[in-house]
């Protein structure tokens, strides 16, 4: 018997509509697998097969033909797994399946008919057509499933339970899907706060601002001085996600589980603040490769990228941030299309002054050759220095003020102030694709920033005497629209130019 069944293949982050097309008829047994199926799927004969046998049916012994369409899209994975043991009961007459044309299937099989979570799940459910198809995915992939609001779907633990309720019908396991329900805000993890660093009043501030504008930032110091500690404690005043964050979010997310992850997975509802290591490649930090994987900088989107002693990461490899900086995306090209991953984020980095470190310390003098100096300096590039609006030097604490341990202000007061500022900028930019004052363009910061006559020949002359670029220039209108947006004020005044002026001190 001929029988189709309705599944999706990931194409990078898009879901794509894929048919498993199964035919089975008595004659010499065989099982031919046709439409472009990469190893994953080209073994998933052999767990079907077993896992069909554990649920006490038998599919073999016929001459079978299954066909992968479309037929020019490579399938890869095991989510074809479900689909194709559903197809072989069918056509072969075990099961019969009432309405079988309503259900889209995706799941991977183990040996013992246990259901496993695939990826992409949620880029499945949010391309499911809202004709009355039904979603039949793992159990741990409900969570994800349940995020598309009005979704009809079906759960299972096991083949025999995805069986049962296909065969009575499915009307019994069919859920409708809720949205993101707030008791899935989960919280911080281990996140220090900014009242534990002393001192550092003048880098609070500035990531203050860069978190209120989603602005790039850099700091630069001695060793020890407290730069990483700083940025790990950025997290905790970074605005709540939007519904709509967190779907755009835990779309790559889900889109970059590997083969093996198990557990549920739960959507990402706390801004991600991903860590790549200096020794990162190309292909982890942008994405590609032979998956098509999404790479951190999208693992970074709605969130924060952040690249500790900047100087050490490969120079091509920073390069290659240039265009999702500026665009919000990357797109890897392949033979058979491009895949366009988001690719929002903010960037911040560390580094220290010199090899030695110490070019701008007070009391230690730097060792390093005026040569070697430069040579350290020029690893990062000039366009990539160019995009980062809030440049700050970290100067160590003085040792006494660690003695007494005061407290500082806490994450949360300093968040509060975020968030407002955060407030005046959705309220600014509803109906535009812009979220914050950083995204928006050259034209917008100039008309948003409502400077005075006499503010804008200050701001003229200051870009001209500190020779920034065009582009630096409008940056300075944005991270001063931010800084405005903070004292809660309309126009953008001389004050707020001066301050924003202070955060470009190396370029
Ligand atoms: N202002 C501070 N308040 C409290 N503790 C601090 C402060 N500055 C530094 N420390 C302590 O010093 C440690 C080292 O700081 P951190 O790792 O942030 O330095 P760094 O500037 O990143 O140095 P490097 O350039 O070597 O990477 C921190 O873990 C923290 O315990
Ligand atoms: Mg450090
Ligand atoms: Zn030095």
């Amino acid at each position: 018997m001929f029988k189709r069944i309705r599944s999706y293949c990931l194409f990078g982050i898009k879901a794509v509509p894929v048919s498993v097309e199964v035919d089975s008829s008595q004659g010499l047994p065989g099982f031919t697998l046709v439409g472009l199926p990469d190893n994953a799927v080209r073994e998933s004969r052999e767990r079907v097969v077993s896992a069909i046998r554990s649920i006490g049916k038998v599919v073999t012994g016929f001459r079978t033909t299954v066909n992968l369409s479309p037929a020019d899209l490579r399938k890869e994975g095991s989510a074809l797994d479900l689909p194709l043991a559903i197809g072989l009961l069918v056509s072969t007459g075990e099961i019969e399946v009432p309405k079988l044309e309503r259900y889209v299937l995706v799941g991977e099989l183990s040996l013992d008919g246990l259901l496993k979570p695939v990826r992409g799940v949620l880029s499945i459910a949010m391309s499911l057509p809202k004709d009355g198809s039904i979603l039949v995915v793992p159990r741990a992939n409900a969570r994800e499933a349940s995020l598309v609001e009005g979704l009809n779907f079906i759960c299972a633990e096991s083949l025999k339970e995805c069986v049962d309720i296909l065969v009575s019908g499915g009307d019994s396991g069919i859920r409708i899907a809720t949205g993101l329900c707030r008791d899935m805000q989960s919280e911080l993890g281990d996140v220090p706060d900014f009242e534990n660093v002393v001192g550092m009043e003048g880098v609070k501030r500035a990531l203050e601002i860069a978190a209120a504008g989603a602005h790039n930032f850099l700091l630069v110091g001695s060793p020890g001085a407290g730069k990483t500690l700083c940025a790990r404690c950025l997290p905790g005043i970074l605005p709540e996600m939007t519904e709509q964050e967190v779907l755009e979010t835990t779309r790559i997310h889900s889109c970059a589980r590997r083969a093996g992850d198990s557990g549920d997975f739960n959507p990402v509802t706390v801004r991600p603040f991903r860590t790549p290591h200096h020794s990162a490649s190309m292909v982890s930090l942008v994405g590609g490769g032979s998956r098509l994987a999404p790479g951190e900088a999208s693992l970074a989107h709605n969130g924060v990228l952040f690249l500790d002693e900047l100087p050490e990461f490969n120079r091509s490899v920073l390069e290659a941030l240039r265009e999702p900086m500026e665009e919000g995306s990357i797109s890897v090209s392949r033979a058979s299309g491009t895949v366009v991953w988001p690719a929002r984020f903010m960037m911040g980095a560390a580094m220290n002054p010199c090899p030695c470190g110490f070019a701008m310390d007070p009391k230690r003098a730097c060792t390093c050759l005026p040569d070697a100096r430069k040579r350290y300096r020029e690893k990062i590039s000039g366009p990539l220095l160019d995009r980062i609006d809030i440049q700050v030097s970290v100067p160590p604490v003085d040792t006494k003020m660690l003695s007494g341990n005061p407290r500082g202000e806490s994450s949360s007061k300093i968040r509060a102030r975020v968030c407002r500022a955060r407030d005046v900028q959705r309220a600014r930019f509803e109906g535009t694709p812009f979220k914050s004052n950083a995204e928006m363009t050259s034209e917008k910061a100039y008309r948003f920033a409502a400077m005075s006559r006499e503010t804008e020949r200050f701001a003229i002359a200051a870009a001209d005497k500190m020779n920034l670029s065009a582009r630096g220039y409008y940056r300075l209108l944005k991270v001063s629209r931010t800084i405005a947006d903070l004292r809660g004020c309309g126009n953008v005044e001389v004050e707020d130019l001066s301050e924003a002026l202070r955060y470009r001190a190396f370029c």
